[in-house]
């Protein structure tokens, strides 16, 4: 499959997650064959404003052959000037149209978007027209039950100019719960002439088989990598190139390029937690992880649990 001119041998992506997939994570998921790593959602406004913290987040380690940016915004003219202003820094840039959280729907930005297509079409034909590389959108069904139209909205994306879309077949008032609409799904692939990208309840071979049947082009991994870089070489079929323990002692080793440990400790206590996640009688090693306030602690902590 192919987004602009870049090919992708599997089509299997990380997909971008909140204060999830920061560079140590994305960088292990590379490495173990995530072949597309996006950036969690990135402010345009922030960006354009010159904030630090959203600069943050837009780096990426050398491991990475292929860098992707997820922008959010409501302004056509910020975000095309922020998109101008990557150049080629990026070789792909997606906009997020499905994030469903009240703090990102109310300024009308996110999954709100899907509720205003003239206002999407304007935001992503904006892009499009400044940005030297491939854009492309993220969406949902639609905002509820009552409008679900992502059909609609995949074909407006195409005639925007978007080189491909990823849908996650939720509505915006499901959130995360009950299952993705494949059906839904394979409809939006059969709509348009650009590649689909499926996101939603990848967790194994036999999800992944499910969710290719509807003809997508390739699929994203998003919760079922947390704590398991191991997924994408289980779904790529490529041997890890790593134990589960040095995938984690490389994650905390790349943040520590970037960010102080005091803030490493509380922020990395999830990654961990997820890391340990299934392992047989590990409560008391959950609670020591939760309340760690050491790194070179929790290392050794997971040292005597992971292999
Ligand atoms: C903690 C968390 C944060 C997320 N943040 C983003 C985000 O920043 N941008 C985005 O487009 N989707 C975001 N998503 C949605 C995922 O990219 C994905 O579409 C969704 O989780 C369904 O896929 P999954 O079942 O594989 O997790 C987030 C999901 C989770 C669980």
């Amino acid at each position: 499959m192919k987004i602009g001119n870049i090919e992708f041998e599997k089509g299997i992506f990380l997909a971008p997650m909140a204060s999830v997939t920061d560079v140590g994570f994305r960088s292990v998921c590379a490495d173990f064959g995530a072949e597309l790593c996006y950036t969690e959602m990135v402010s345009a406004k922030g960006l354009y404003y010159g904030s630090e913290k959203t600069k943050e987040l837009l780096a990426f380690e050398d491991n990475h052959k292929l860098k992707a940016v997820q922008l959010f915004g409501d302004d056509a003219d910020i975000m095309a000037n922020v998109v101008e202003s990557f150049g080629t820094q990026f070789d792909i840039i997606d906009i997020n149209m499905g994030c469903p959280a009240p703090k990102i729907f109310k300024n009308n930005e996110g999954c709100a978007l899907m509720g205003n297509i003239e206002l999407a079409r304007k935001i992503i034909s904006a892009c499009v027209e400044k940005s030297k590389v491939p854009i492309t959108v993220k969406f949902r069904s639609g905002i509820d039950d009552k409008s679900i139209n992502a059909i609609e909205f995949a074909k407006m994306c195409e005639e925007a100019g978007a080189s491909a879309i990823t849908l996650h077949a939720r509505t915006r008032e499901q959130f995360y719960s009950g299952k993705a609409d494949l059906s839904l799904l394979k409809k939006v692939v059969q709509s348009v002439n650009i590649p689909v990208i499926g996101s939603g309840d990848v967790v194994d071979i036999a999800s992944y088989n499910a969710m290719l049947e509807t003809g997508v082009s390739a699929v994203m991994v998003g919760r079922g990598s947390l704590g398991n870089p191991a997924i994408f070489s289980i779904l790529s079929g490529k041997n890890p190139p790593y134990s589960k323990f040095d995938a984690v002692k490389k994650h905390i080793e790349i943040l520590r390029k970037y960010y102080s440990d005091d803030y490493l400790t509380k922020y990395l206590r999830k990654h961990f937690l997820w890391y340990v996640s299934g392992i047989e009688n590990i409560k008391p090693v959950k609670v020591k992880l939760s309340m760690c306030d050491d790194l070179n602690d929790a290392l050794q902590t997971l040292k005597q649990v992971l292999k």
